[in-house]
């Protein structure tokens, strides 16, 4: 099976958590591309969708789904999203994609957090993918020689502004064996507005294709 089929097809065992009158949380990436397709299949069911990014947002509208702002809905049943990793106990990295940020509000007002994934994702440690880190952009070089001190290599992602207006750093050579500890430790350093690391809001549920990780 391609990549991408492992993708669609998590997306789609993904709905199997999506209920009537829901507002759903909706994440950003390929395989939450395959998501927005199959939720709009059933877009006359559910009361509407919490996009974490532009990008999502406009696949939504383009689907005739529509879009909620996060202060009207409230705390929503359901979140669904990709991830670029995912250990064991289900701590994720994500923001390859540069969406971390609205990612982690939507993830954290959300009760259930579905993360579909290929089984490419799936490490046993943390960290061979860079860990993104999005910064205020006055704050780049900063974060970086504090990032440097706790012994990863961060390398600016050049040209990319997010849609809050700042800048990611994509941090090398970190392996991350205690995610929680980190992620603490990374959102203390000034200018950081958020780490790529969903340890403390990590996935509730985890499907590898159309099958559930133990
Ligand atoms: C975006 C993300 C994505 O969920 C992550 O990059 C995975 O993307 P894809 O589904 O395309 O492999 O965190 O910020």
């Amino acid at each position: 099976m391609s990549q991408d089929e492992e993708k669609r097809k998590a997306a789609r065992a993904a709905m199997r958590y999506v209920e009537p009158g829901m507002v759903v949380g909706v994440g950003t990436g390929s395989t939450v591309a395959h998501f927005i397709d199959a939720l709009a299949e059933r877009r006359h069911e559910i009361a509407g969708a919490v996009s974490s990014s532009e990008w999502s947002t406009n696949r939504l509208k383009g689907h005739g789904i529509e879009v909620l702002d996060l202060n009207v809905a409230g705390d929503l049943p359901l979140y669904v999203d990709g991830a670029d990793e995912c250990d064991g106990n289900r701590c994720l990295i994500k923001g390859g994609g540069a969406a971390l940020t609205r990612e982690k509000i939507v993830a954290a007002a959300s009760k259930k957090f579905v993360c579909v994934i290929d089984a490419s994702k799936r490490v046993d440690v943390l960290g061979t993918f860079p860990l993104p880190i999005e910064v205020i952009p006055m704050a780049r070089s900063y974060v970086a020689r504090e990032l440097v001190k706790r012994g990863g290599t961060p390398v600016w992602r050049d040209g990319v502004v997010t849609d809050n207006g700042n800048w990611i750093l994509d941090v090398h050579r970190l392996r991350i064996a205690q995610p929680v500890e980190m992620e603490r430790d990374l959102n203390q350093i000034a200018g950081v507005v958020s780490v790529g690391l969903f340890a403390a809001r990590r996935a509730d549920v985890v499907l590898i294709g159309d099958r559930e990780m133990a």
